[in-house]
């Protein structure tokens, strides 16, 4: 998690979009191709968020406010706001103006850095609005630059009408959005929110063995709200990753230190709804890796700034710079199944690269916090 490799005074040649080779500028090979000075300047891996609800319809400001008179993020979300709320709005969208949107936030966050991307769906809840996003995703795939995986989370909260039937809910994912979904071929990932007041273990275990019979394997919403068993249920179902886990006891850490599943937190999130931050710092020290990621969306992490989630890692996650930066570069990629092709300048891998004025220390990268350092940004 702490060692961070570079070069200082370096080329890095780039082929068809590929990294084909890097090393001191004295080992600078001839070479027939367009070459840039980089000179003061730092040149790095694309952040990778691994985790984001970029695609809805409009802001909850009201719910923000509501939340600065008292109110919390789970009483407003049981008195049918939050998620249904969200719900509600994008149902009553079209999905040409829903990729307009998503399409300039993911501008936005490409160019603070951003060049490989998770979007969860989660916020149509009824068949047509499930498939509507997941469709919007895929086109946001056809026509940015970028990495983007889709991950369907119509499990993200139960519909008012299901509220005291939640098996017939849970069949309506099974029976008819997973097949459809897996037809067109609009998921890379499924997704539930185990928590408390949302889906039970036992039924996101029903769900995911489900999702699984499709190749969809899991990134699960655990333990934002409590010692859930959220954790327990993404290792049983060897999930790529569990995030959020502002909730996280010696027996979540015992179990993911057994595990291949990636522990992703959330400080966007711990930060907007003033909740306790994941305890990065003693599961650091306990042996596991940890990745993090701006959970950019509407109610609960309205930002999309990775250089900002690195700084709030560091103050209240306790983790230290070069821990932040592995956190969203290479451990994101593992989170997300791409390591293989971005999160580190390796040979072979895609150059996807921020390139950030000089700093006297890679320490400074978080500390000038709120800001974005990328000059440039290719993909
Ligand atoms: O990651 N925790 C569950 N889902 C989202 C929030 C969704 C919302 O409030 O709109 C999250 O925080
Ligand atoms: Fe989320």
């Amino acid at each position: 998690m702490n060692r961070v490799n570079s070069i200082v005074n370096a080329y890095l040649l780039v082929e068809n979009g590929i990294i084909s080779a890097f090393g001191p500028m004295a080992e600078c090979p001839e070479s027939p191709h367009k070459s840039r000075n980089m000179e003061g300047k730092w040149v790095m891996p694309g952040f990778v968020d691994s985790h984001t609800h970029m695609v809805f319809a409009s802001s909850r400001h009201n719910e923000y406010v509501m939340r600065l008179q008292g109110k919390t993020y789970a009483e407003i979300a049981a008195e049918g706001g939050g998620i249904l709320n969200s719900a509600k709005r994008l149902g009553a969208m079209d999905e040409e103006s829903l990729y307009r949107q998503a399409y300039k936030h993911a501008l936005q966050a490409i160019a603070c850095g951003t060049t490989a991307l998770e979007i969860k769906s989660g916020y149509g809840l009824t068949v047509d609005s499930e498939l509507k996003m997941l469709r919007v995703i895929k086109r946001l795939k056809q026509t940015l630059p970028i990495t983007i995986k889709a991950t369907f989370l119509g499990a993200h909260a139960f519909p008012s009408e299901y509220k005291d039937n939640h098996n017939a809910y849970i069949d309506l994912i099974i029976r008819e959005m997973l097949p459809r979904i897996a037809a067109e071929q609009l998921a890379d990932f499924i997704d539930v929110f185990c928590d408390e007041g949302f889906f039970s273990v036992k039924e996101t275990d029903r769900i995911l063995t489900e999702g699984a019979k499709y190749g969809l394997r899991a990134k699960i919403h655990g333990n934002e709200l409590g010692l859930t068993g959220g954790v327990q249920v993404a290792v049983k179902h060897s999930a790529l990753s569990v995030d959020h886990l502002e909730h996280v006891g010696d027996k979540e850490i015992n179990y993911l230190l057994n595990s291949n599943t990636m522990p992703v937190a959330l400080p966007g999130s711990s930060f907007f709804l003033k909740i306790p931050y994941t305890p990065a710092r003693k599961m650091i020290d306990k042996g596991l890796p940890l990745a993090i990621a701006s959970d950019f969306n509407p109610g609960s992490s309205p930002h999309y700034n990775l250089w900002f989630t690195w700084s709030l890692a560091c103050l209240y996650n306790g983790m230290m710079p070069h821990e932040g930066f592995n956190a969203l570069t290479i451990n994101a990629a593992n989170a997300l199944g791409i390591h293989e092709t971005h999160g580190s300048i390796t040979k072979g891998k895609k150059a996807s690269l921020i390139i950030t004025r000089a700093f006297d220390h890679i320490n400074e990268m978080p500390y000038w916090f709120s800001q974005n350092h990328a000059l440039e940004v290719l993909v």
